[in-house]
């Protein structure tokens, strides 16, 4: 390969000993960062290809190209794959929850095309998929409530969890199955993703994994929360999964939009919060066996525009020409210390 990557030291290679090394794409990334992801990564996931709408549109119909097209990308380049994601109140088509007359359906016919979703998509990449999330984001940011409203929820209860996991582990035993969440190092967050995965192990509900979105910034969460979620999440003798890390220059509460370049003390600031991260993440390797980020490099990120409409974002370790950030070098040294 003539690349202007040759020669340098390989990401995955210099964490090889601890964990994947993975980036989430799209059918633009996969050709527009191809030579970068290639290089560097040894693990992708669909940024949104494997959601619920985008397989299943119609209950009769099912969607793979984009899905596959994904899968062949990751077979040429060698790559694991992690897919994302089964269950999930978001990006899910409006007919999974609706009758033929519009009206809401019941229990058993929600569960019954769970199941029929679950089996056509796990079973056709069995063996290829080594890891699903199998149920996203179930858990409420509110006080005292546990499980978040949803459709989900609302119409099969609160063993619409259990259930996924029980049909996914039906479909491809071997695969790795995980609860995946944001807001995962958040103290209260933590505890009740805790005690809603701690209820499925008692159950022996087949469930081996939990996956820390680490959607962070140059502020939050602070290392001990992190590192305390960590070790409760481990204590239940799950894998740990980093499953959509990016680290925002933007403070929650920061709305300007008229930057055109990150400030020198934003990349220094990022640099050194990267550095922290993976010597954690090095610490408790583990446990922790996939580092993932949602997204390969500063020229596409979900976060420009998001939540704050006209404003770009650069929360990776690669800038927007797709070459080392000092935050690269950083994470580079704890791979080699
Ligand atoms: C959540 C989901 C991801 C993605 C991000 C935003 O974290 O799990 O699939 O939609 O939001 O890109």
């Amino acid at each position: 390969m003539n690349s202007r990557y040759d020669g340098s030291t390989k990401l995955h290679e210099a964490f090889k000993q601890q964990f994947l090394i993975g980036a989430a794409v799209n059918p633009m990334t996969m050709i527009s960062q191809r030579e970068l992801l290639a290089y560097h990564f040894n693990s992708i996931t669909a940024e949104n290809e494997m959601k619920f709408e985008r397989l299943h549109p119609a209950e009769n119909q099912y969607t793979f190209d984009e899905a596959d097209r994904l899968m062949g990308f990751a077979k040429a380049n060698d790559m694991a794959v992690r897919g994302h994601t089964l269950v999930w109140h978001n990006q899910t088509s409006d007919w999974v929850f609706k009758n033929r007359s519009g009206g809401i359906i019941d229990r058993e016919t929600l569960l019954a095309r769970m199941k029929a979703h679950i089996d056509t998509v796990v079973t056709r990449y069995k063996g290829d998929i080594y890891a699903w999330d199998v149920v996203n984001e179930a858990v409420s940011d509110n006080g005292g409530e546990l499980l978040r409203s949803s459709k989900w929820l609302d119409i099969i209860g609160d063993d619409f969890i259990a259930k996924a996991f029980e049909f996914a582990h039906a479909a491809d035993p071997e695969a790795l199955l995980f609860y995946n969440d944001y807001n995962e190092s958040v103290p209260e967050k933590r505890e009740k993703i805790y005690t809603l995965v701690k209820s499925l192990k008692d159950k022996d509900v087949p469930i081996h994994g939990i996956g820390l979105q680490a959607h962070w910034s140059l502020e939050h969460p602070n290392l001990d929360d992190i590192r305390q979620a960590i070790e409760r999440y481990a204590s239940l003798g799950m894998k740990l999964h980093i499953t959509e890390m990016d680290v925002s220059v933007f403070r929650h509460e920061d709305r300007r939009t008229d930057l055109k370049a990150p400030t020198e003390e934003m990349l220094a600031r990022q640099a050194e919060r990267y550095q922290l991260f993976f010597q954690l993440f090095k610490e408790y390797s583990e446990c922790i066996t996939s580092v993932t980020f949602w997204g390969g490099a500063d020229d596409y990120t979900w976060l420009d525009h998001f939540p704050v409409r006209g404003r770009k974002n650069w929360p990776f370790i690669f800038d927007t020409e797709q070459l080392p950030k000092q935050s690269f070098w950083n994470v580079m040294d704890v791979a080699q210390s």
